[in-house]
């Protein structure tokens, strides 16, 4: 089937379930988060005033500059500046102490619009000015501002004492003139979290083994909708979705965070559940169970949320299925999936996207309590919550 026949085929199924589900979900939307409470799909203005712009991101506690030459631990938000519509997205970067007051850091990864910025701009002659043309161009193919750059997500690198984004990089090929035929990840490296980021390269990523199924053989290595995740012996992962959309991988990181750490099945990565066609992944760890999130594939369109869970991350998963509960459980309460993190006391939070497909820029942020019982994961609807109680 074409990207674009599937896309309408899950756009279908997901209005039928978001309708069996209870209806519009847009509550809240003239509300603004207050910094009392966060009420699922207000407005959320960052500490200047503006719509925090950090879609398909991730909310993290990671080591920042603390201004006087060392370092504190801070909330880290990263994620796409919407401001340019769905193409060549900057990657933003907000911080917080009390997760409802969001200062912003700028556009810490920018993406270019001609080559020769590299010589008028500072900002870019800086990063890209000891490149070579033919290198030079090529960032400006990959990170161009008509360029896919979505879902970034990233690691804090204590070995070197540096910061790593990956993000999901794509556009047309000469094939085909889709906006998601390229399929792959991107990384910039940056010595502070608030950049600038220099965009490294991008990759295909790990593909399907010998003597298993390949349910998209025709194009090896994809990687689009993905996230990052840190263990707590300091391995990083990477997950996301590939096969055409239709298996979710996860693979190991190498020591500086920016390559994979080889391409042994079972050992460097894992494939989990094929042809599943899952997306938006979020992997994370609580007491000792690794906990895998994702969304259907549906563009921006909301649909049905499904969990796995395993004992070890290249072990056997096993698929607890839709986590949400209460209203609007059927389509993750009109969100995606893209972080989970948890609250200063401990407690759990969901962050999903509720996409404005005809106003990306608007697109609102739904955080939701996280509880964990008996191995299994669940996400609880709220009109308002503090994580505080
Ligand atoms: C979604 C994906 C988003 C964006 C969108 C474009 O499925 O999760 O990150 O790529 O499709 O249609």
């Amino acid at each position: 089937m074409m990207p674009w026949m599937r896309k309408i085929t899950a756009f279908v199924f997901s209005a039928m379930l978001f309708f069996q589900g209870g209806g519009m979900l847009h509550v809240n939307m003239e509300k603004t988060v207050d910094g009392e409470a966060f009420p699922p799909g207000a407005r959320w203005l960052d500490t200047d005033g503006n719509l925090i712009q950090a879609h398909g991101g991730q909310v993290q506690v990671m080591p920042v500059p603390d201004g006087n030459g060392g370092k504190k631990d801070c909330y880290v938000w990263i994620g796409e500046n919407k401001t340019s519509g769905h193409l060549g997205n900057a990657v933003a970067v907000y911080t917080s102490e009390d997760l409802y007051h969001w200062t912003c850091h700028g556009d810490v990864l920018r993406p270019l619009s001609d080559v020769a910025q590299i010589d008028t701009d500072p900002y870019f002659a800086a990063l890209y000015g000891e490149l070579n043309a033919a290198e030079r161009q090529h960032v400006r193919e990959c990170i161009g501002t008509d360029m896919v750059i979505e879902r970034p997500k990233m690691l804090y690198n204590a070995k070197n004492d540096n910061y790593v984004i990956w993000f999901h990089n794509d556009g047309p090929t000469e094939k085909n003139s889709y906006y998601y035929d390229i399929g792959m990840a991107g990384c910039a490296v940056s010595d502070s979290p608030f950049g600038p980021f220099r965009f490294v390269d991008r990759y295909r990523l790990s593909e399907c083994p010998d003597g298993q199924i390949d349910c998209y053989p025709f194009s090896r290595g994809e990687a689009r909708d993905m996230n990052l995740f840190l263990d707590e012996d300091g391995t990083g992962y990477i997950v996301y979705t590939s096969e055409n959309n239709k298996t979710l991988y996860i693979s190991r990181l190498n020591e500086d965070f920016t390559g994979l750490s080889g391409s042994e099945y079972g050992v460097d990565y894992i494939r989990i559940f094929p042809g599943a066609m899952r997306e938006a992944p979020v992997l994370l760890r609580e007491n000792g169970r690794y906990y895998l999130l994702s969304s259907s594939t549906t563009g921006w369109a909301s649909n049905q949320a499904r969990v796995w869970s395993s004992d070890a991350i290249f072990g056997k998963w096993r698929n607890d299925g839709n986590p949400c509960r209460g209203r609007g459980a059927s389509v993750t309460f009109d969100t995606q999936s893209t972080t989970v993190f948890q609250a200063p006391n401990g407690s759990w939070i969901y962050g999903g996207d509720r996409w404005n497909a005809e106003n990306l820029i608007d697109s609102r942020y739904v955080w939701l309590p996280v509880r964990f019982e008996d191995g299994r994961m669940s996400i609880e609807w709220r009109e308002s919550w503090k994580w505080e109680n």
